[in-house]
């Protein structure tokens, strides 16, 4: 994901962004402009100021972090806040000092609850978090259930779909709706659907969506038994119950199969599928023993202590040249 954001960061390029490179987790770069211009950039949870780039930040007193924070406060990201931002400084060292320069020289309020500005240390950086750009204050309030995708998954699954504006995007295990809400979000498909076996976990997909303009259907169905006509829907994004917080790899062996031909059923020819599993193997089984599609990219991804895979399925060649001899016969 981070090589990603690095790309995205690459697109927007100069002016606005300058001086762009990657530390293992993070892209930094030298910014110049209104945070809205950083917003298609949907793959990153935090925004932070660099303040210091050594690891012994007080043995100056914080002098240098100190002249980031007027520099960031007078012309930068945290000028973008309105009024004197609430601050809190992480366990560092020599913490009390650099508080009390902040609030006396800087007039902040020191509010470790509410906060605006979160000063902490990241690897060798001590950065100052800037909590109105939180994946969480960024975009709607998104509700969640206890087997929610991470929004930055979420985000990277719906890319790997590539869903066109006039799609048809469907959701056959969609929870709390994370994904359906991703793709409103970028301005895609014309319409989503989203199905799942618990009426909680609809109920609040309802609450999530109620707030998307794109026409959304939502309803009770299982993932055997997908009540949606042949070829009817153009990008089936879903996280998959793993088998491990959510069900079981027993319930996966008949799940998955099931399901897998029911997706060869209802994914328009030329569709695409991206499926996230940490149920890998028992997957790659079943798509072999599923005719009619193929995996054609696998992405692993690192989130929550897990490293679960996203699928990208397509129909087979010889799947989508029968479903066109047929078409043409029923036409003929
Ligand atoms: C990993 S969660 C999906 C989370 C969702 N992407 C979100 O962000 O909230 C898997 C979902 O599959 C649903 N589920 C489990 N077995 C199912 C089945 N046989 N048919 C349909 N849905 C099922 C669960 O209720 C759960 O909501």
């Amino acid at each position: 994901m981070v090589d990603r954001l690095l790309q995205h960061c690459h697109d927007i390029g100069a002016p606005t962004l300058t001086n762009i490179r990657r530390t293992s987790d993070s892209v930094l770069f030298d910014f110049d402009g209104n945070l809205e211009q950083l917003l298609p950039l949907r793959m990153f949870s935090t925004l932070s100021v660099v303040l210091d780039e050594s690891e012994h930040a007080w043995i100056d007193g914080f002098a240098d972090a100190l002249a980031e924070l007027e520099q960031s406060t007078k012309s930068g990201a945290i000028g973008a806040l309105s009024g004197p931002p609430a601050y809190r400084v992480d366990r560092i060292e020599g913490r009390e000092p650099f508080m009390e320069t902040i609030s006396t020289k800087l007039g902040w309020e020191n509010d470790p609850k509410a906060w605006d500005v979160n000063i902490a240390e990241h690897g060798p950086f001590l950065l100052a978090d800037v909590g109105a750009m939180h994946r969480s204050r960024r975009y709607a309030k998104l509700r969640r259930i206890p087997a929610s995708v991470n929004p930055l998954v979420g985000s990277l699954l719906v890319q790997l779909a590539k869903p066109e504006a006039d799609d048809t995007v469907y959701d056959p295990f969609c929870g709390s709706g994370t994904l359906l809400t991703e793709v409103a979000a970028i301005g895609r498909g014309a319409g989503l659907l989203g199905t799942d076996i618990s009426p909680t976990a609809l109920e609040v997909a309802r609450l999530n969506l109620s707030a998307v303009d794109t026409p959304h259907l939502l309803a009770q169905a299982r993932a055997e038994t997908l009540p949606l006509p042949e070829h009817s829907v153009d990008r089936i994004i879903s996280n998959m119950p793993f088998g491990k917080r959510v069900g079981s790899h027993h319930a996966n062996s008949r799940l998955y199969p099931r399901f897998l031909a029911e997706l060869t059923r209802v994914l328009n020819p030329k569709g695409r599928a991206v499926l996230l599993t940490e149920d890998k193997r028992l997957f790659q089984q079943a798509v072999q023993e599923t005719s009619g599609i193929r995996v054609i990219k696998e992405v692993q991804v690192t989130s929550g202590g897990l490293h679960p895979t996203a699928y990208t399925i397509e129909h087979t060649q010889k799947s989508r040249r029968t479903d066109h001899h047929r078409k043409r016969l029923s036409e003929g």
